[in-house]
């Protein structure tokens, strides 16, 4: 493969716009094609980046511009098919979260890029952080202990996404858990080093997005009296090595500030990410280690994902994000809907 791959992106909204467009220019590479039903969006992020076609149907764009690679940056409910639709015609696919809406939908995903010999990654940006990174080269030290229980908190103040259709189940499957929580979700369990979770009791409400005066408040960017969506999630995970995990999202509540941090608890010391902290006894004095690190910048956490995903793309490198992770994401979440709308436990199916 020459050094500058072609790549084509799906969607030009807020992900191909703020994320995916931006960092393959950050690194000095153009997309030959976009795609969007909307091109009239596509038109702008072309210009802009300088990119040379502009397609209104992705598979004529797939089929005529055959890319080594595409990225996916649609609602959540149309991922499945248009990765299965890339992979199908040979390119590598890396896929914005949720990379599906169900495990069986993941497991399909992925076994289609198995047998078509592609990578297939979701696109989970925290990973690319400075505390994401650093707390995970403590956790390899073995400085830890054993990391018993993790907090997952994506929790916004007054946060309801003012673009987009993230308020409608038809569309986008799921609210805050799909939207922020995955975030969260996806970090914990590769900083806890990807335990197998096996029961998951979880509580979802919609507190928020159906009352017009807070759609009111956010430019009434959604319609209130169709947002059928969860505004909160907490769950609680069960691993089988023991271990557990408190997650917690929402795009509103009544809070001091946004809080989006995994928190975990060894035996030898704790650790948040942010703030980038260690906590641990040290001479039998508690102490706390503030990490110098630079603060969490989600722009550079694209610009370093793209960097790996070009890698990957290339062929010099394992995706960072591994299919197994993505699946115990995929599964918990799976469990907590279920918990939530039956009102006890639930197993996570294997
Ligand atoms: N990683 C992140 O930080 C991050 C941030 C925002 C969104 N996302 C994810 O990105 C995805 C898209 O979210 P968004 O905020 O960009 O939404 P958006 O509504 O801003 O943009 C989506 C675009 O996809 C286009 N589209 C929909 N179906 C299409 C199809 N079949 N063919 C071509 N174009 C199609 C729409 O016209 C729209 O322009 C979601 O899965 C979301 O969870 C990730």
């Amino acid at each position: 493969m020459p050094d500058a791959p072609r790549i084509a992106v799906i969607g030009a909204g807020w992900a191909a716009r703020i994320a995916h467009l931006p960092a393959y220019t950050a690194n000095s590479v153009t997309p030959v094609a976009i795609a969007d039903l909307n091109t009239a969006v596509a038109d702008v992020e072309a210009k802009k980046h300088h990119i040379p076609a502009v397609y209104a149907d992705w598979r004529e764009m797939i089929a005529k511009e055959k890319p080594d690679a595409v990225s996916v940056c649609v609602p959540n409910v149309y991922h499945r098919e248009l990765v299965l639709g890339a992979l199908a015609a040979g390119a590598h696919v890396l896929c914005e979260k949720p990379i599906a809406t169900s495990i069986a939908e993941a497991k399909e995903m992925f076994a289609a890029a198995n047998a078509a010999g592609k990578h297939l990654m979701a696109a989970q940006n925290w990973r690319w952080n400075e505390n994401s990174r650093a707390i995970r080269r403590i956790v390899d030290s073995g400085d830890m202990g054993d990391v018993y229980y993790g907090e997952a908190t994506a929790l916004r103040r007054l946060g309801i996404p003012t673009w987009g259709l993230f308020h409608y189940k038809q569309h986008s499957h799921g609210g805050a858990m799909l939207d922020v929580g995955v975030h969260m979700l996806d970090l914990a369990i590769y900083l806890m080093d990807n335990p197998r979770p096996v029961r998951v009791s979880a509580q979802m409400a919609t507190k928020f997005g159906q009352r017009p005066e807070i759609a009111k408040q956010l430019r009434n960017a959604w319609d209130p009296t169709k947002f059928d969506v969860e505004d909160f999630a907490v769950a609680l995970v069960h691993f089988e090595n023991g271990a557990s995990l408190l997650l917690r999202t929402s795009w509103a509540t009544h809070i001091e500030a946004e809080q989006f941090s995994v928190r975990l608890c060894g035996t030898e010391a704790g650790a948040t990410t942010i703030p980038p902290v260690v906590y641990r006894n040290h001479a039998g004095i508690p102490v706390d280690e503030k990490l110098r690190v630079p603060p969490a910048d989600w722009t550079a956490s694209y610009t370093r994902e793209i960097a790996h995903w070009l890698r990957v793309v290339r062929g010099e490198e394992q995706p960072m994000v591994k299919a197994e992770e993505t699946l115990n994401v995929q599964r918990i979440i799976d469990a907590a809907y279920r918990s939530a709308a039956e009102g006890r436990d639930a197993a996570v199916e294997a």
